[in-house]
């Protein structure tokens, strides 16, 4: 493996320092009461993080990738709806939309910030369009203030993929509020990572609430309570998805130091977006009302592969995160996402790359990086 000066992730150095509370925390969930289902660390957490967003329901689960899933199933989306979103997420994003047998429908991003522009998404609606799934791409909010206006108007949900996006607000609200559900990610390099897979869901509906509730243990009618006493009904066909307790545990002991983190990778941006530079270099541009959370600082360069290479070769770990974008991916080469034309996308997406944006560097680090990037463009 090679040794990056500069790598993606330093959260080691940040387990190190918790080092002590981590495994405090890791031995009370190893020697808590056996529990069925959903543990205990699971319903602690869903608590904590009530704090950290604008809803007034939290799920815990497996992933953001089954939040989706799941999201989208409680709203109601079935097989042959139609779901606005976009081509420059993960493949989780459209993975979850087909994995109900709906159907994903690319809509063009903004130049400025990389996300959906709400602007062409009133185009895009027919009588099977169900839902809109915005994805707040590099933690950068999506514009779902106006999506919501659209979605009223035509009586769609909004399900957003908030994945790379917690601690970042939007109209002064926490990230998602504006969402019917809003999904979170505490895969490893999200902003809040724990070590394997990890998730929220988020919603103000107490329907949408149980919904999620309901799909992610199993469909149980009683759900994971009911369980305990061995009771088998199920309403729905669900799947075993609460979160994992030692992720929770470990995103507990974490969560309180989120603003600290997201206001370090803030601070880390200012240092970029005011001394990278070079021909050809274009920055990201953000609404005023937005503050995103920067899971990496996402620039568009006009010779990708040379200045990645020279990047990587300098000891800075930048990535193409993601290209190529879903609709030119091999998995759908027989599908209609191959025909998507979408300029905006296809020009982020032949251009950018992501530099390092860990709360953990100092700004020595981050400056090296900077001269790194001025010399090779
Ligand atoms: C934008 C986006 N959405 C969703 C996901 C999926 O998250 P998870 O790994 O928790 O399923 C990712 C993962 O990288 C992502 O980047």
């Amino acid at each position: 493996m090679k040794e990056y000066k500069i790598p993606r992730s330093l959260v080691h150095l940040t387990h190190k320092t918790m080092r002590d509370e981590i495994m405090e925390k890791f031995e009370s969930v190893l020697l808590s009461e056996y529990s069925v289902g959903a543990h205990l660390a699971g319903e602690q957490l869903e608590k904590e993080f009530l704090k950290y967003i604008g809803h007034e329901y939290v799920t815990g689960v497996h992933s953001a990738t089954m939040g989706m899933l799941i999201g989208l199933r409680a709203c109601g989306v079935k097989k042959g709806d139609e779901v606005i979103t976009v081509g420059n997420s993960d493949i989780s994003t459209t993975a979850a939309i087909h994995s109900i047998g709906a159907v994903s429908v690319l809509c063009d991003i903004k130049l400025e910030d990389y996300t959906i522009d709400p602007s062409k998404v009133e185009a895009l609606i027919t009588d099977r369009t169900s839902a809109i799934l915005p994805v707040d791409m590099y933690g950068h909010p999506a514009d779902v203030k106006k999506l919501r206006l659209i979605a009223n108007k035509f009586n769609l949900s909004i399900v957003q993929d908030a994945a790379l996006a917690l601690g970042g607000s939007d109209y002064d609200l926490p990230v998602g509020s504006y969402a019917d559900i809003v999904v979170f990610s505490f895969a490893p390099l999200k902003p809040m990572g724990c070590l394997g897979n990890g998730g929220m869901v988020a919603t103000s509906s107490p329907d949408l609430h149980q919904a999620v509730k309901l799909l992610t243990g199993y469909g149980h009618a009683g759900g994971f309570e009911g369980m305990k006493i061995g009771h088998q009904d199920h309403i729905d066909e669900g799947y075993n998805v609460p979160i994992d307790p030692f992720q929770a545990a470990l995103v507990s002991v974490k969560l309180h130091k989120l603003d600290e983190w997201t206001k370090r990778r803030r601070e880390i941006v200012d240092l970029y977006s005011k001394h990278l530079q070079g021909h050809d270099l274009h920055l990201p541009k953000f609404r005023a009302d937005s503050d995103p959370t920067y899971r990496c600082y996402t620039v568009c360069v006009g010779d990708q592969s040379r200045i990645l290479k020279a990047l990587r070769e300098e000891g800075v770990e930048a990535v193409l995160h993601y290209v190529p974008p879903v609709y030119k991916q091999s998995v759908y080469k027989d599908t209609s996402l191959s025909e998507a034309n979408l300029p905006m996308t296809d020009k982020v997406t032949d251009s950018l790359l992501c530099l390092p944006v860990s709360p953990e560097l100092s700004d020595e680090q981050v400056m090296d990086v900077i001269a790194i990037f001025n010399k090779i463009m």
